[in-house]
């Protein structure tokens, strides 16, 4: 019988010797946070419409551009502004005051950003990643009166060995997730070296799992802020190998398994498209649920995910369809590429542009192919 088990996990300094070390270069600069998203939407109503549902709130709304922030202190977590097909912009980071901005202008093209243009005011640079999504770094951001919110309902859960709520019943009411904080981005890059490196450059990221294909080579890694003895979230900042540069999903931090459950009853209550959830992710812990929105992105409500401070050493772990979750349902055959001609053809042109091997292709390929769950 095929033994029920999760992947191994190795520490950097017991790390088999064929798995490739990710070498973190000297940063320019480290960010604290992750501050908000952009997007470009051709329908901003129904856009509004899918993340009010999905637990956000309302900044701002003209005819070009909806800012919404959530209930925490940050001026906005997400930006859209109207444009002729929807399309993921980029992410903001808030960096440092003392942040070399003129270093980035020299060394990597930064463009100044007016404090008009970041909500909530503040100042900093815009630039671009080798995929050409628009990476801000922003300071002296501005922040607004916490929303307020329920108490978590988690102190009063009662356990086998842990009893504490007596005479008192779980009732929460059936609203939008309150939604605290974004969490992290994820990316699919053709270029995963390049992408891992910039990013590790102009972020100070450190490397919290490194997900590595048969021959060692790392395809998938999951980056923290290094906030030295502050923990920091598992991961702030994924980036995957693959045949395509595109946003592959958000996160967002909703108040406790409650809000996770209820939210979940209004977004299905709101028509919106249920993609995969509720279960428990391995790599970071969280508990999850997935959702689509009319254009096809994906956003994730999660809570109870993993915290490591800077000095926690980095961990090699294979790269398995059944690495992504502990439990929950299977994840949809729709969130793996599924074999076409189209994609024949990228690969083809990656491989052709000197991206890509056919013998990494090979290794893709057959991850893909194996079951999540050899055991069922
Ligand atoms: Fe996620």
């Amino acid at each position: 019988m095929t033994p029920l088990r999760a992947p191994p996990e190795h520490p950097q300094h017991a790390a088999p010797a064929h798995v490739e070390r990710l070498v973190r270069p000297q940063p320019i600069v480290k960010a604290s946070a992750l501050a908000f998203l952009r997007f470009e939407k051709a329908d901003l109503d129904r856009a509004q419409k899918f993340w009010t549902d999905f637990g956000l709130v309302t900044v701002s709304r003209t005819g070009q551009e909806l800012v919404m922030r959530c209930a925490g202190s940050q001026p906005a977590v997400l930006v859209a502004r109207h444009g002729p097909r929807a399309r993921y912009v980029g992410a903001a980071f808030v960096v440092p005051s003392d942040a070399d901005f003129e270093r980035l202008r020299r060394e990597s093209g930064a463009e100044p950003l007016s404090s008009e243009q970041v909500p909530g005011g503040g100042r900093g640079v815009s630039l671009r990643d080798p995929d050409g999504n628009e990476v801000w770094l922003i300071t002296d951001w501005g922040g607004v009166e916490p929303l307020p919110m329920r108490a978590s309902l988690h102190p009063g859960t009662n356990s086998l060995d842990h009893t504490v709520r007596v005479n008192t019943t779980v009732r929460s009411e059936i609203e939008p997730a309150t939604i605290g904080r974004l969490g992290h981005v994820v990316m699919q890059t053709p270029d995963f070296h390049a992408m891992s490196q910039w990013y590790m450059r102009h972020l100070g990221i450190i490397p919290t799992d490194v997900q590595y294909l048969d021959d060692g080579s790392p395809v998938l890694t999951f980056f923290r802020l290094d906030l030295g003895a502050t923990p920091a979230d598992h991961h702030t900042v994924v980036i995957v190998g693959g045949l395509e540069s595109r946003y592959e999903h958000s996160a967002w931090e909703v108040l406790d398994l409650d809000a996770l459950g209820q939210g979940q009853q209004v977004m299905r209550a709101g028509g919106h498209h249920h993609l995969w959830g509720i279960g428990r992710h391995l790599l970071g812990s969280q508990l999850f649920d997935y959702w689509k929105d009319a254009d096809g992105f994906e956003f994730e409500h999660y809570t109870d995910g993993d915290v490591f401070t800077a000095d926690r050493e980095t961990h090699y772990v294979p790269f398995t369809t059944g690495s992504i979750w502990a439990w929950g349902d299977d994840a949809p055959a729709s969130m793996f590429p599924r074999p076409s001609l189209a994609m024949l053809l990228r690969a083809w042109g990656l491989v052709r542009g000197g991206r890509l091997t056919w013998s990494r292709l090979k290794l893709l390929g057959r991850t893909m192919q194996t079951p999540a769950r050899p055991w069922l």
